[in-house]
């Protein structure tokens, strides 16, 4: 069977190794090959334990994998992000026949997808730019992918994809998203949202533990019976699995754990991107200050040494924080939604939101409640295309929001950070508001450069009585 297949994935980590069991498990013949030979003759075991070792050709070497397959062959890359992309590419192109295609399946920029497109397509085979969220059990049970290349190449892979894919009512979660870069950059905005998300939970975490002294336990509970209602999702509740185990019996896990987050750079991303755009995702760039923040332990256990301000006890109801949690989840995916649509107009994807919402409901980390809604949102007539205008989301807003003010209003009140939560609300406090201040913004341009502005009786002086 594995002499006629014509798929191959090279690197067997966490995910690769994930995702080819995954693929072998679908029916699909697979030739693998990784670095060290050791991961590939235990991945070799692991598949043949699991009676799919009919179906694997296992390779120590690259070359000998690809002059095992028959063209036109398809080899999905599942490296680290960056450098050793390139180097795989560089290994791969020059053993490769020009009817081949080689997939990045991992995290990676767009920009370095868009590069490496033009000069793998420029060599005469076919690159694609895959997004694969769902961690581990997403590989290998089913991740949601987002794909990015042609369209012909989309429909060469497609079967393949959509088999392996997650499920959501019988619908497979993964698409094509456009050409080159699409399928990484939604992946990266998936992921930015995916950091705001995780902030917030930490956050409300964070004020029921040491504003209201409740114990991670309790609070793991807390967080179980709010994946029953609005806030369903993969993230809360896995939130209420991790609060209540334990380290040690009496150990919360949490409390084991160093408080200094890592990241691999999605987030960054993310922001990078929208500013780049002329676009803001303020709840987006909060959480990925709040984890390079939380890097700094060193400087952080200093300032506690020297303001020494204890965040006070603090007074707020469960269902005021579940309310103000969901109005921040709200938040982050409209300001998600948002970059998608602007790199959609700048590079001309012509992506479909509701698409994507409905791919996001089963397999990835953001996975949640709210996205069928945002789905319908995007099908339905948006104003200014905006998730938070959306008659549903409008009226969860509206019905959230003194929640959120409440909470924020309180934790800065008794000095518990909550940048993430305080920066949605000044989201859309500011997109509610018809006239705002950059006026006088404008007026100190046009004071100190003469840069004009627009008046608002529409006359023609665009320079303040300073110039006169
Ligand atoms: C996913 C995850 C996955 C990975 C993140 C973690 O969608 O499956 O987002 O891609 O867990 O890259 O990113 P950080 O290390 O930056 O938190």
């Amino acid at each position: 069977m594995t002499e006629t297949a014509t798929l191959g994935l090279y690197g067997l980590g966490t995910m690769g190794s994930a995702l080819a069991l995954n693929i072998l498990d679908n029916g699909f013949a697979l030739h693998v090959s990784n670095r060290s030979d050791e991961v590939v003759d235990a991945f070799g075991e692991e598949a043949a334990t699991a009676g799919l070792a009919d179906r694997l050709s296992a390779h120590h070497d690259l070359d000998a994998m690809v002059r095992a397959m028959p063209a036109p062959r398809a080899i999905i890359l599942m490296v680290p992000a960056g450098g050793p992309v390139d180097s795989m590419i560089d290994r791969l192109v020059p053993l490769l026949d020009k009817r081949d295609t080689i997939i990045d399946a991992g995290n990676a920029d767009f920009n370095d997808t868009r590069r490496r497109t033009e000069a793998v397509e420029a060599a005469g085979l076919t690159y694609i730019g895959m997004g694969v969220s769902g961690g581990e059990a997403g590989a290998r049970n089913g991740p949601s992918i987002m794909v990015g290349g042609t369209k012909e190449a989309w429909t060469a892979i497609r079967p393949m994809i959509e088999a392996i894919a997650a499920e959501y009512q019988g619908s497979p979660c993964a698409t094509h998203l456009g050409p080159d870069g699409a399928g990484h950059f939604v992946k990266t905005v998936h992921n930015g949202i995916e950091y705001a998300d995780m902030q917030m939970i930490a956050e409300v975490y964070g004020l029921m533990r040491l504003g209201m002294g409740h114990a991670p336990a309790e609070i793991g509970k807390t967080f179980e019976a709010w994946d029953q209602g609005p806030l369903q999702s993969y993230l809360v509740e896995i939130t209420g699995k991790v609060l209540r185990a334990e380290d040690a019996p009496g150990v919360p896990a949490v409390d084991a754990i160093l408080d200094k987050a890592g990241q691999k750079g999605t987030g960054r991303w993310t922001v990078i991107e929208a500013v780049k755009m002329g676009q803001s995702a303020t709840t987006i760039e909060a959480a990925v200050a709040a984890r390079s923040w939380s890097a700094e332990k060193p400087l952080r256990e200093t300032g506690a040494a020297l303001f020494e301000l204890r965040p006070a006890a603090i007074d707020l109801t469960s269902a005021q924080l579940e309310q103000a949690l969901l109005a921040g989840r709200i938040v982050a995916y409209a300001q998600g939604f948002r970059i998608l649509l602007a790199a959609s107009d700048e590079y001309a994807w012509s992506l479909d939101p509701a698409r994507i919402a409905e791919i996001w409901r089963a397999g990835c980390i953001i996975r949640s409640a709210l996205l069928d809604d945002i789905a319908d949102a995007f099908r339905g007539s948006l104003s200014h295309d905006q998730l938070i205008f959306a008659p549903a989301f409008a009226a969860m807003l509206q019905d959230s929001l003194p929640a959120l003010r409440d909470v924020a209003a309180k934790a800065i009140e008794a000095g518990h950070p909550v940048p993430a939560l305080v920066s949605a609300l000044g989201f859309v406090d500011t997109m509610t508001q018809a006239r705002g201040t950059t006026d006088l913004i404008q007026a100190q341009r046009d004071f100190f450069g003469m840069h004009g502005f627009d008046r608002v009786d529409g006359g023609k002086d665009r320079h303040g009585p300073w110039w006169r």
